[in-house]
């Protein structure tokens, strides 16, 4: 490891905010099982931010196909399950939009099943949904998908252990340091109570962040039901970090 007390060559950048306590949710979280085998059992060290860690890849908008947002067309026949719209903007702490940056999702049927091997459960798989989704925000930082809302699905953490319906996304947002792996939760949820993924998240700000909101105004009629899931990425640090840390 580098001796960080060193001075380094390098040009001086403004770091990042660091998470605040209990935003994140803990590396350890026994509840959550496969977290005691993968967690480092070393205290974390905090390396400053260079040049590196504050710039990012630049995906364009280009590579992306016209219905990469539209989970719902990807297959010759339509899925079966409730059409849903899941939109938002992504964001900066302090509230700037992120444009053109990459969005992904991924996530199970409306059975609650994944196309994937890991996920063998007795429910339907449906030959008319892969689950996987990507989008670039707009200039406003807006994004926009048309999906089928995802069933419970089991997952033996413990016993009868049910996990919340969730979307699963990820962001590259401008910087390395910004990118974001999240789950976006829908209200009314009944599961929350059992589920250590979202019980994990300590701190009841960073819980509402994580669940949509029903958005009655982007509903199309006669067609699929609307939430808005907006995404704050961490921002620039005003205050340097103390290079003790
Ligand atoms: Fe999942």
């Amino acid at each position: 490891m580098s001796d960080t007390t060193k001075p380094q060559a390098q040009p001086d950048v403004t770091p990042y905010a660091r998470p605040e306590e209990g935003t994140n949710p803990p590396l350890l979280y026994p509840p959550y099982a496969s977290t005691v085998r993968r967690a480092p059992k070393e205290p974390l060290v905090w390396l400053r931010h260079t040049i590196t860690e504050v710039t990012g890849p630049l995906l364009g908008e280009r590579r992306l196909g016209d219905l990469d947002h539209d989970l719902t067309r990807h297959h010759r026949g339509e899925p079966l399950g409730e059409r849903i719209i899941v939109h938002g903007r992504v964001l900066e702490g302090d509230g700037r939009p992120v444009p053109h940056t990459l969005i992904e999702i991924w996530q199970a049927n409306a059975g609650g099943r994944y196309r994937h091997d890991g996920d063998q459960h007795p429910a339907p798989l449906d030959p008319n949904f892969t689950g996987l989704g990507r989008c670039m925000t707009d200039a406003e930082g807006r994004y926009r998908f048309i999906t089928i809302k995802p069933g419970a699905y089991p997952w033996r953490n413990h016993d009868n252990a049910w996990r919340a319906a969730h979307i699963h996304f990820s962001l590259f947002g401008r910087a390395f340091v910004q990118r974001l792996v999240t789950q976006m939760y829908f209200p009314n949820e009944h599961l929350f109570f059992q589920d250590p993924i979202y019980q994990s998240v300590r701190d009841e700000r960073a819980r509402q962040a994580l669940m949509s909101r029903f958005d009655l105004s982007e509903t199309v009629p006669e067609w699929a039901l609307a939430y808005q899931f907006d995404i704050v990425l961490t921002g620039r640090d005003k205050t340097p970090i103390d290079e003790d840390h």
